[in-house]
């Protein structure tokens, strides 16, 4: 396993760190179908460590989680990938991203670019695909080594990647750790509306089901054999299909 990841303390990380997260963001307003603040925020705790010279991003749709990583990774380049290149969402991603020295918009299918392009060292978040194809993608680029960390959101409690992630990689830590999000969610304020109401925090605490959307982070394991995982996602995804029919 990466020595680094999880990073140890990561809560108490969080509570030291949000301030100088805050101020990196705080020109940034929120934009609609974009990863939470308080997610980005774990990212940027558990990857800074790693001092990825590149941060590749499939599903970019307008440009939040993109802005971020510019953000947060100065010194980085940013290679996001957006499958619809006929989206309204293109047009407010590049308005967004302009003047973004260090992003690298791309259009095409992530699943095909980012094994092509992946180098040692570097960082991938996967915001789309969804589902079994996100998860074959995570399985694919770990297996070959070359990745410390893939990110895979929409990762929440009950989905279809937590489900997989805790049988098939258990060392797979989450953006909504009790402990990690009664710090993180602080950053979350005024994005709340995206958020399904079961998945607020309230004054009563953590929601029973989990903080936010659910940002995964898969570190790399050199026990873990990935080409295994990946033909047990294949099949589970394979049975998942039959089973909606
Ligand atoms: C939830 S949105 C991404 C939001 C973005 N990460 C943010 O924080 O603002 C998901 C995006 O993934 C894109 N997508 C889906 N499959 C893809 C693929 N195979 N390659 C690249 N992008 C993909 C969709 O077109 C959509 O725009």
């Amino acid at each position: 396993m990466n020595p680094s990841l999880p990073p140890s303390d990561l809560a108490a990380k969080a509570e030291q760190e949000r301030a100088a997260f805050a101020a990196r963001i705080a020109d940034i307003p929120y934009e609609r179908k974009g990863i939470l603040f308080s997610e980005m925020f774990f990212l940027w705790l558990c990857a800074r460590e790693l001092k990825p010279r590149r941060v590749l991003e499939s599903g970019r749709a307008r440009g939040q989680s993109t802005l971020i990583l510019s953000h947060c990774f100065p010194e980085a380049e940013i290679v996001s990938i957006e499958y619809d290149r006929n989206s309204p969402d293109v047009a407010v991603a590049a308005a967004r991203l302009a003047g973004r020295d260090n992003v690298r918009q791309l259009f095409g299918d992530a699943t095909r670019l980012l094994p092509e392009m992946l180098a040692p060292g570097d960082i991938v978040l996967i915001d789309g695909p969804k589902g079994y194809r996100g998860l074959r993608l995570a399985l694919r680029l770990l297996a070959s080594g070359k990745t410390p960390a893939v990110f895979l959101h929409d990762a929440g409690q009950g989905s279809i990647e937590r489900g997989f992630l805790a049988k098939r990689l258990p060392e797979t830590f989450y953006s909504d750790a009790a402990e990690f999000a009664a710090v993180a969610h602080e950053l979350d304020g005024g994005t709340w509306d995206e958020l399904p109401a079961a998945n607020r925090w309230t004054d009563a605490g953590p929601p029973a089901a989990g903080y936010g959307v659910g940002l995964a982070c898969l570190p790399w394991n050199e026990r873990r054999s990935y080409r295994a995982s990946l033909a047990g996602a294949v099949l589970d995804g394979f049975v998942h299909r039959l089973s909606r029919k």
